[in-house]
């Protein structure tokens, strides 16, 4: 599998570049692999066959949409193994954790099959709303975009990628995927699954390379008309600047904030809190970053807490480990700096940072204050601050603080406080007594302020990438 030079599947066919890139393992630094480099002009080739690829594809009933999508899946999981296996080596995901990946996303694209199948329209009667326009009837269908550019984060290379592609494709859209340079390798085993699927040639299209090259040109490109970004939100506020008035959907950074209230049942909470934070060493836009605690409860959490991240598993992904190597180093210098500033102003190290080329230790720190960068920042990596608090008001606002809006979780026994908190969070979701997390995929996810703009979840992601079509006849 290693140092392989793997193309880009456009127009339904294999195509490589005039230059490739290296793909490095986080593991341990070696070369796993080549991904073509793609010039302006090769990405010009690829829009203009997703572009006219278009059009047949959104006559196709949505029934038959379906069939390819579950065929994609069924391809997904046959060949879950070895998709797995790159997987670990380009992203440094557990083997266990990079096998789920891909069967969540089989399942993912079934439901999102189904569910697109269901879309209808409706009519509406002008008479409910003006008496003299009662012959006047809407008739309001969804149209797709037409092509819908998908770039995906590195830690979810193929469920993310997937989590676009199938609600655009089952919209009638054309898509032209761009994965991060780190996990290029992954998303491109899962646009041969589509293809290997059936779906017609220029509908699923893939583009990689340089950021500094072809970055800005695709965003740009006057043949995409919608935009689906995961990634950080420095980048999303910089296509949002580029694409204008182009339609834009993105998932961008996050700080999701454990409020434990004084009643929550801390041995739940603990649990949940350590899941949600240092599942993949952290690496996710819905980790868990900041532990909000009241006094009184906030010397057992602690212990708890100490006692659950102690014991867990550090190692290589080979080994099924919680805790893997981050993915480069710009993610370690950043915690180390994170951790410095923290230490520095006082907070304790309740289990100190240690680091072993990008392998970062699990990280608590206590006594996190907001004068610390610690407190705002996110970190994508397993370090995890506590900031006590005197009272719940003022636990909603060091939450509300924060420049990000993606989720929250609130522990509390009593459902009623629970929610009044939840209430006054400003999130795009908040989980009562449940860790921080996208799924179930078929769930609104959304981020509010800087986390993000526009609803994903499957039935959400598929409105977003249509628009509505009005035909008004007066009868
Ligand atoms: O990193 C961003 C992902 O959308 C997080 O997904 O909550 O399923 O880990 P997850």
């Amino acid at each position: 599998m290693k140092n392989k030079k793997y193309n880009n599947l456009i127009n339904g066919q294999l195509q490589g570049a005039a230059e490739y890139l290296s793909i490095f393992s986080p593991i341990d630094g070696s070369l796993i692999g080549e991904t073509p480099s793609m010039s302006q002009k090769d990405i010009d080739g690829v829009m203009e066959a997703a572009k006219a690829a278009q059009p047949s594809w959104e006559k196709i009933p949505r029934k038959e949409k379906a069939k390819l999508l579950y065929k994609t899946a069924d391809l997904l999981e046959q060949h879950v193994d070895e998709i797995a296996e790159i997987m670990m080596w380009e992203i440094a995901k557990s083997l266990k954790d990079a096998k789920n990946e891909i069967i969540r996303t089989a399942d993912l694209l079934r439901y999102t099959a189904d569910i697109g199948v269901e879309s209808t329209g409706e009519i509406i009667s002008g008479g409910s709303f003006d008496s003299t326009a009662e012959n006047k009837h809407a008739f309001i269908t969804r149209k797709a975009m037409g092509v819908v550019l998908a770039i995906a984060s590195f830690n979810y290379p193929v469920n993310l990628a997937a989590s676009k592609i199938g609600p655009a494709l089952m919209g009638g859209n054309a898509v032209v995927v761009k994965p991060a340079s780190q996990g290029a390798i992954s998303t491109l085993s899962l646009i041969k699954a589509f293809i290997d699927a059936g779906i017609p040639a220029g509908v699923v299209n893939s583009v990689t390379g340089k950021g500094s090259i072809i970055g800005d040109y695709i965003v740009t490109h006057s043949l995409v008309n919608f935009i689906n970004f995961t990634g950080s939100t420095k980048v999303g506020e910089h296509i949002g600047k580029l694409a204008g008035i182009k339609p834009i959907l993105c998932e961008l950074g996050g700080k999701d904030a454990a409020l434990v209230l004084p009643d929550a049942d801390l041995d739940l909470t603990a649990k949940e809190i350590v899941a949600g934070a240092f599942s993949y060493s952290g690496q996710r836009c819905t980790a868990i970053k900041r532990v909000l605690v009241t006094s009184e409860n906030a010397d057992k959490l602690t212990n708890k807490l100490q006692k659950i991240v102690k014991e867990l598993s550090v190692g290589m992904p080979q080994d099924n480990p919680t805790i893997v190597p981050v993915i480069n180093n710009a993610a370690v210098e950043q915690t180390r700096l994170l951790d410095e500033d923290a230490i520095k102003k006082g907070a304790t190290a309740i289990l100190p940072l240690k680091i072993e080329k990008n392998l970062v230790y699990p990280t608590l720190l206590d006594h996190v204050t907001g004068d610390m960068d610690l407190a705002w920042v996110e970190p994508f990596s397993p370090i995890l601050p506590i900031i006590r608090v005197q009272s719940v008001e003022e636990m909603i606002e060091v939450a509300n603080a924060s420049e990000y809006g993606l989720q929250s979780s609130v522990f509390s026994n009593d459902l009623q406080q629970a929610q009044k908190v939840s209430n006054a969070l400003d999130v795009g979701t908040v989980q009562i007594n449940n860790r921080t997390q996208r799924g179930p995929d078929n769930f609104p996810f959304l981020g509010i302020k800087k986390s993000g703009i526009g609803i994903q979840g499957i039935k959400y992601s598929i409105e977003s990438m249509t628009q509505m079509k009005s035909i008004v006849v007066d009868m």
